[in-house]
C-alpha cells in the first residue's frame, strides 16, 4: 500500500512542480516548503548577519527551492545534528559545508557536490607548529563532529583534541593561548584568520574534501530534485556567480 501511494504522489509531484517537504511524498516537513538544517557558524559558506542567515550555501539553498517552486526555510542547529535531523525526517536537507564521507553515506545521501574543500591548520604567528608533523602531542581544536574533529581525532589521538560548539570558539581559545592549532576548512578559516590578530595557515593542507547537501537515506525524489536543480545551478554560472559574491580570488 505504501508502494502505490508513493508512486501515485511522485507523479503528482513531478506534474505539480510543487515538490519540497510535502509529507507523504518525502516523508518530511511541510507541503511547499523545502526545510534544510545547518549550522550557520561557518562563513562564508552559512552564518549570522543580523538576523538573516547569510552566505553560500544559503543562497544555492534559496536557489534550488526557487527551482522547485518551494520557500525555503532555514533551521540552524548544532552541526553534529544535522545528520540526525535529516535522517527522521525534521529537516528535508541538511547543507552546511559538509563534506561527503564513507560513514556519513551509511545514514544519509549525498547529492552531487558543490565545492572542493580542504582542512587546513591554524597556528598562532611564531609558532613552533610549521608542519602536520609537528602536531604531534600539540592540543588540537576543532568543532566538535566535523570532518577536523574525526581525522584529527584518528591521526593525533581524542585526548589531543578540544571539541568546541562553534569553529569560532576554537579560534577564540587559540588566541588565548588556551590550545596550540585549530584544525578547520579552508574558507571559514580564511575568514576566521582574518578577524582575529597573530594568527596563520601553515601552508601544508590536511586534506582534501567535497561538500554536497545530505537528504535522508532513500529519499531519490528529493535528491533526483535537488541534483537537477544544482546541475543547473553550475551549467548557467549562478553557482559561481554566488561563490565569488563571497570568496574573493586568492
Ligand atoms: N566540512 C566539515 C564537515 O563536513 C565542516 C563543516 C562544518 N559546517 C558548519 N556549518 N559548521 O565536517
Amino acid at each position: 500500500m505504501k508502494k502505490i501511494l508513493g508512486i501515485f504522489l511522485c507523479a503528482g509531484m513531478i506534474m505539480s512542480l510543487a515538490a519540497c517537504g510535502g509529507g507523504a511524498k518525502t516523508g518530511t516537513a511541510q507541503e511547499g516548503v523545502l526545510v534544510m538544517a545547518t549550522n550557520a557558524e561557518f562563513p562564508p559558506y552559512e552564518y549570522h548577519e543580523g538576523n538573516a542567515i547569510v552566505g553560500i550555501d544559503a543562497e544555492v539553498a534559496a536557489a534550488i527551492a526557487d527551482k522547485m517552486g518551494c520557500t525555503l526555510e532555514i533551521e540552524d542547529i548544532a552541526f553534529d545534528s544535522i545528520i540526525p535531523e535529516v535522517s527522521s525526517s525534521k529537516a528535508d536537507m541538511g547543507m552546511a559545508g559538509m563534506t561527503v564521507t564513507e560513514d556519513r553515506k551509511q545514514n544519509v545521501d549525498f547529492s552531487v557536490t558543490y565545492a572542493t574543500a580542504r582542512q587546513v591548520v591554524i597556528v598562532p604567528e611564531g609558532s613552533d607548529i610549521a608542519s602536520l608533523d609537528d602536531l604531534e602531542g600539540k592540543t588540537i581544536g576543532v568543532q566538535q563532529g566535523t570532518t577536523g574533529d574525526i581525522y584529527a581525532s584518528d591521526d593525533y589521538g581524542d585526548e589531543n583534541v578540544e571539541r568546541y560548539a562553534k569553529g569560532m570558539e576554537a579560534v577564540q581559545a587559540l588566541t588565548q593561548g588556551k590550545i596550540d592549532a585549530v584544525i578547520i576548512d579552508n574558507e571559514p578559516a580564511r575568514v576566521f584568520v582574518s578577524e582575529n590578530e597573530g594568527l596563520i595557515i601553515l601552508d601544508e593542507a590536511y586534506a582534501d574534501e567535497e561538500y554536497a547537501i545530505a537528504v535522508r537515506k532513500g529519499n531519490t525524489a528529493l535528491l533526483e530534485q535537488i541534483n537537477a536543480a544544482l546541475n543547473e545551478l553550475k551549467a548557467d554560472g549562478t553557482l559561481d556567480a554566488i561563490v565569488a559574491k563571497y570568496i574573493s580570488a586568492e
